[in-house]
């Protein structure tokens, strides 16, 4: 028996990287797992998982889809569990090149989304007594590292929602937590400058960048029932770079 036998799993960003990590490891330890993504490639993921896991294309920044996905989870699966809030968007300039069209495209995704799918998840959570919430957020969120004005914006603001949605939740039941990945093999990092990633790793203590399936061990502890007395935690996974 899986650790998350009998669970049912949201995972936003899901159609690559961490997200999709955390989709095939959940449905490996007994979950039942529905994939959202703007990505339509998130449908073959899901498709090569197997009738354990579904796909729904939902861009988090809008409000209608987290219902429909809510609602398509419970028809589908019964239940909900477990909500991990992954998806984001990654565009990393320092302020003075940052426009408003660019900051506000940050915001959506990176807080309004993950705000909109705690809300729409907590009904659900608090009518079963019990849910455990997943916050993506960075060690862009616990350093000021320049050149990433917008981005390191709201992976702070979202430590931020993490503590004071485990402490509005809590007595629902619902646990809500952070994980704090540092640089992780993915799409995110890997499409931007291959130098700056080359300095970064070489910073690392462990001299390595991380796998994605490492951050999704870590997912997977926070929505089983091992980690029933952890709430509002900050778990930082980056190999000592912000040691
Ligand atoms: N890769 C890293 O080094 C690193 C480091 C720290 C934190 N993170 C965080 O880890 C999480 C996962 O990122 P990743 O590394 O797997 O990168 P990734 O680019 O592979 O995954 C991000 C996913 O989010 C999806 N997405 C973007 N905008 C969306 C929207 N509006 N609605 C729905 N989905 C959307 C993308 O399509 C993509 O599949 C993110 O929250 C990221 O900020 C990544």
């Amino acid at each position: 028996m899986g650790k998350l036998t009998g669970k049912v799993a949201i995972i936003t960003g899901a159609a690559g990287g961490q997200g999709e990590a955390e989709a095939r490891l959940f449905a490996a330890e007994g979950a039942k797992v529905v994939l959202t993504d703007i990505q339509k490639k998130g449908a073959a993921v899901a498709a090569d998982i197997g009738p354990a896991a579904i796909f729904i294309e939902q861009d988090v920044s809008s409000q209608a889809q987290w219902q429909e996905v809510v609602t398509e989870a419970l028809h589908r699966f019964g239940r909900l569990d477990v909500l991990v809030n992954n998806a984001a968007y990654y565009d990393p300039k320092p302020l003075m090149e940052t426009d408003l069209a660019m900051f506000d495209r940050h915001l959506a995704v990176n807080v309004t989304g993950p705000m909109l799918g705690m809300k729409a998840v907590f009904e659900p959570m608090r009518a079963a007594g019990a849910g455990s919430i997943i916050n993506i957020s960075s060690i862009s969120g616990t350093r000021k590292i320049p050149g990433q004005f917008a981005y390191a914006t709201t992976k702070w603001a979202l430590r931020g929602m993490t503590g004071t949605a485990a402490a509005e939740f809590g007595r629902a039941g619902i646990r809500v937590n952070a994980i704090m990945p540092g640089m992780i093999r993915t799409d995110m990092i890997l499409k931007h400058d291959p130098e700056d990633n080359d300095r970064f790793e070489q910073m690392i203590p462990l001299g390595r960048a991380g796998q994605p399936r490492e951050i999704a061990q870590i997912a997977a502890f926070l929505a089983s029932d091992e980690s029933s007395y952890i709430v509002g935690a900050e778990i930082i996974a980056d190999a000592g770079l912000t040691l």
